[in-house]
């Protein structure tokens, strides 16, 4: 069982692929062997920028992606959830743990038990992974975060508080903005969505109600048309989206509608911008194990729960994969990230 991993050994210098040692799981750890592996935006920064090293407090040398997908190798103490020989899909630790072993990008990571989900046989490696990540289902049904009503399969109306109720989610074409929509519309909520006018299809097809250009000035009063709009959500979180989200909420000479925007990063990263009275903006944290999470948790990841269900019936649904190819393509695949390609999956085997 010999281990290969793209490791990046110190800010900005580019990943080496080489042979490594492979991680022990300990207590409540799986070893996975990882077929599919996805590189995220932050990831691409992380590379990139050597501030989020900082804030990150990422430890040399270090293995980056997240989520995985591949099959259960080995087991540590006390697992019991997932049997050695299961095909899974996982978010990584690698930011939370920070050690090279819990990384994506090589042929054998150590995963949490708990955020496991088994990925049915019907489900392509380099499909589940695209659709794993916990960021869209945290952002809309975390306690802290937008908290709105969970859905289930099969589907069950909304509770009368409920009823009727809209959320924009601004930049539905993305990776995060496009699971987002699949999530909502199960649901039961009605979805207001953005992309630019190639992406239309894509948005209908993940079941958006109304569908915007979000470079079309007009896109300010459709959208103003739609109000009351109960939830704000900016998953591009760019200056530029929330530059017109705010148009929205705050015409010129106009009444401001009060409303809370969650973002997906830091308003510092968009300069602090100042906001009409009313207004608010809140960076998504969230964490899968906080104790105001647990009921989520286990709706999402339990056996048979949510996310693994969902992406059995094809009923949690997002952009395709760009598969570039494998470990040697890493410095790649990271480019394309920051040049706007959306999801960038590395197949390992
Ligand atoms: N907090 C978290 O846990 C977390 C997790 C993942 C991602 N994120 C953050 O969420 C944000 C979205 O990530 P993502 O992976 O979902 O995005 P993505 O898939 O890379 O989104 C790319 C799409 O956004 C649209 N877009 C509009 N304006 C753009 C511009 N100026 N530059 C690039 N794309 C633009 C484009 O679609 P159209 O052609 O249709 O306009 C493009 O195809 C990022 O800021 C990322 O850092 C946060």
């Amino acid at each position: 069982m010999s281990n290969r991993a793209a490791i990046l050994k110190s800010e900005k210098v580019g990943f080496e692929i080489r042979d490594t040692e492979t991680g022990k799981p300990g207590k409540g750890e799986v070893l996975v062997k990882v077929h599919a592996a996805a590189i995220e935006p932050t990831d691409a920064e992380l590379a990139r920028y050597a501030i989020l090293y900082t804030v990150m407090k990422v430890k040399y040398p270090t293995v980056l992606g997240s989520p995985i997908a591949g099959i259960v190798e080995a087991l540590g103490a006390g697992v019991e959830k997932v049997k050695v020989g299961e095909r899974v899909v996982c978010g990584t630790k690698i930011r939370v743990h920070r050690k090279a072993k819990y990384g994506g990008l090589q042929r054998f990571t150590v995963v949490d038990e708990s955020e496991i989900v088994e990925a049915r046989d019907e489900v392509p490696f380099t499909k589940a992974v695209t659709l794993a990540s916990y960021t869209p289902p945290g952002a809309l049904f975390g306690a802290t975060t937008l908290n709105m009503h969970r859905p289930s399969i099969p589907a069950s109306p909304l509770p009368d508080s409920e009823q009727g109720k809209k959320i924009l989610i601004w930049g539905g074409s993305s990776a995060m903005g496009s699971i987002s929509i699949s999530y909502a519309k199960q649901a039961g909520y009605t979805v207001i969505s953005t992309s630019s006018r190639r992406n239309f299809g894509l948005l209908k097809s993940l079941g958006a109600d109304h569908i915007f250009d979000h470079d079309d000035p007009a896109t300010v009063e459709k959208v103003r048309a739609l109000f009351p709009i109960d939830y704000w959500h900016d998953t591009l979180s760019l200056f530029n989206s929330l530059e017109i989200i705010i148009k929205i909420l705050a015409p010129e000479g106009g009444t401001v509608t009060k409303a809370n925007v969650l973002l997906l990063d830091p308003p510092g990263m968009l300069g602090n911008p100042t906001l009409p009275e009313g207004v608010t903006l809140q960076m998504c944290r969230f964490s899968t194990h906080a104790p105001e999470n647990k009921e989520w948790a286990e709706w999402l990841l339990s056996r048979g729960g949510f996310l693994e269900e969902g992406i059995k019936s094809g009923i949690v649904k997002g952009v395709p994969a760009e598969v570039v190819g494998g470990l040697e393509k890493v410095d790649e695949g990271i480019a394309m990230v920051n040049k706007g390609v959306r999801f960038i999956v590395l197949c390992l085997y």
